[in-house]
């Protein structure tokens, strides 16, 4: 969702700068972009766009301060005008936002009666002109901020810049918010990925928590204004791992990056995964809970704790969660999954969990991020940052880690890690041969749906399948549960129709067989994912038998399926239409 990039110091090209630190935050997704900075000459430079950054420049001139954002719309339609950052009447407050204002419609007629003249649509700018009228009667920019919070409603950050004394105040409660410090110099971003490029000193703003940022330093404030020592977090990751390599997309990078990510896991995290196995023993339930990816993730866990540790472990999407926790308690053991950690649905969720005093473990990329600072017991899926939109990485390290804690539980984790390694092995095969599923994709291109169908633990792989191809390549795209197609599916099947059978030598795989036949005779064109060929399949691709991680390779076909898709349809597969990496505002 919306990103933002600001940046105080010595760098006299400040306006390239920030456009480069908006750039890094393009994955996020945005329709539309803007920066205000100050010129050395005193005066502040506001430019705004609709559309991608692309190779768009800024005027050359020395400046050294300044605040950049790229915007999702919510609150207006995609216009200059309500692109950020948004001026008071004065233009000496600049603002840029992420979130909702829940009650901007109040303010903004208050302040209409006031005089205030309004540019946008936006929720955003009715808070410059709050500051505006705020500060009016109150000097202190810190008490400003402060009667600022208690105005709005929703979540929010709000980053105000007043280039009169080049100073930035910063207000959080919800989205995100990380500032950098490096060698004389300040950056704030709405993702530590943009600054990571600069320094690795970073301080993640904690909901409630004031910043104020100029040429004398970083100060930190408390909710009631009360001065706090700042602990600074150095990242751990490189830089260059967010850049594409000889990749054309990030996706293909990410899809390809899986082996090297999945066996770290078997051979590295044994002790992280004991200590998650041991929560899970010892809670009164265990409530796995993730939006989209993730959910399927979660789901897939279901399957994997109860045919690997003969464990149940309640399952629900992040968005659901919080009209389903009725029955936590104390000791109940919420299980959050989140590549971004940040995802707005899992945090709302999971502060309703922690009300009811449950134990909150998480499996999260993003260390640092809201959820790691919220959780009780962090897991990091050491899966490196991932930025296109489509989550591929992450989903396959989120699947390999249940499968090892599984595993853990049941006393084999050996046994989880020569099966983990073995569809490690797959994957770089598939990887290797992604030529034929290309080939594949070019003569599915014009298809208009796809049905993926599985049981157990392939029927999440199904769901989780559909949704890669659905969203890169807007095929529609639905995965069933194989024996749900007499309940009702088999009516969608016509001549033609493409089915891919996602069919294990497990003990769905009779089962599973049947389902083939049976929409095999209505005449659909059967994709047979399976270790073993039969007849009954149109086209069928190998996949060897890795016992209950065999989903993860058959997956990984859909990731690239869903890529090459996407290109023989000439889509952009890292930025999708309408989606958002990364999930703040509900
Ligand atoms: C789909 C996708 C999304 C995310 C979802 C949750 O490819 O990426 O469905 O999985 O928005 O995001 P995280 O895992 O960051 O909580």
């Amino acid at each position: 969702m919306c990103g933002i990039f600001g940046y105080l110091g010595s760098n006299q090209q400040a306006g390239s700068l920030i456009l480069d630190g908006l750039k890094t935050l393009e994955y996020r997704g945005y329709d539309s972009w803007g920066v205000a900075i100050k010129k050395n000459d005193g005066s502040l430079y506001i430019e705004k766009h609709i559309g991608k950054i692309g190779s768009a420049s800024l005027p050359s001139f020395p400046a050294h301060v300044g605040i950049g954002h790229t915007r999702w719309a919510t609150h207006g339609g995609v216009r200059n005008e309500n692109a950020h950052p948004h001026t008071d009447c004065t233009k000496k407050i600049a603002i840029v936002h992420n979130g909702i204002v829940e009650n901007f419609e109040t303010i903004k007629s208050d302040l209409n009666k006031k005089g205030h003249t309004f540019k946008s649509e936006t929720d955003s700018e009715v808070i410059a002109h709050l500051i505006e009228e705020i500060y009016k009667t109150e000097p202190n920019k810190v008490k400003v901020m402060q009667k600022l919070r208690s105005h709005i409603t929703g979540l929010n950050a709000v980053i105000t810049f007043f280039p009169e004394d080049e100073s930035f105040y910063i207000i959080k409660n919800g989205s995100p918010i990380v500032i950098g410090e490096g060698d004389n110099e300040f950056y704030i971003a709405s993702d530590a990925s943009a600054i990571i490029p600069h320094t690795k000193k970073v301080y993640f703003l904690e909901d409630n928590e004031m910043v104020e940022l100029s040429k004398k330093g970083v100060s930190l404030f408390d909710t009631k204004g009360v001065h706090q020592n700042i602990t600074y977090t150095t990242l751990t990751y490189a830089a260059e791992s967010t850049e594409k390599g000889s990749f054309d997309h990030f996706m293909l990078k990410e899809i390809s990056e899986q082996p090297k990510i999945l066996r770290n896991i078997g051979e590295t995290q044994k002790t992280e995964i004991k200590k998650a196995a041991d929560e899970i023993s010892s809670s009164y339930g265990t409530y796995l809970i993730g939006c989209g990816t993730a959910s399927y993730a979660c789901l897939a866990g279901t399957y994997l704790f109860s045919k690997i540790a003969h464990r149940h472990v309640n399952f629900a999407i992040g968005s659901e969660f919080s009209y389903l926790l009725d029955f936590l308690k104390e000791n109940s053991l919420v299980f959050a999954l989140s590549q971004s950690g940040e995802t707005i649905d899992i945090i709302s969720s999971v502060k309703k969990a922690k009300e009811k005093k449950a134990q909150l473990l998480s499996l999260t990329n993003s260390q640092g991020s809201s959820l790691y600072r919220m959780s009780d017991h962090n897991l990091l899926l050491h899966a490196g940052p991932e930025k296109a939109v489509a989550s591929t990485k992450a989903y396959t390290a989120k699947i390999s880690f249940l499968y090892l804690i599984a595993h853990q539980l049941a006393g084999t984790f050996e046994k989880g890690k020569i099966n983990l390694l073995k569809a490690v092995d797959e994957i770089s095969q598939i990887i290797q041969n992604k030529s034929s599923i290309q080939s594949l994709a070019a003569k599915m291109k014009d298809y208009k749906s796809i049905f993926i169908l599985g049981r157990g633990v392939s029927y999440a792989a199904a769901l989780e399948s559909a949704l890669k191809i659905k969203e890169v390549s807007y095929i529609h795209a639905e995965g069933f549960a194989a024996g749900e197609l007499k309940h009702g599916v088999i009516a969608l099947i016509e001549k033609g129709t493409p089915v891919i059978l996602f069919n294990p030598e497990d003990e769905t795989y009779e089962d599973t067989l049947s389902a083939a036949h049976e929409v095999s005779a209505r005449g659909a064109h059967v994709i047979g994912v399976s270790s073993k060929n039969d007849k009954v399949y149109d086209t069928f691709i190998e996949v060897k038998n890795c016992g209950n991680a065999t989903i993860i390779p058959n997956v990984v076909i859909a990731q690239l399926l869903g890529y090459f898709l996407a290109l023989a349809k000439g889509l952009d597969p890292d930025k999708p239409r309408n989606l958002a990496k990364s999930v703040t505002v509900k």
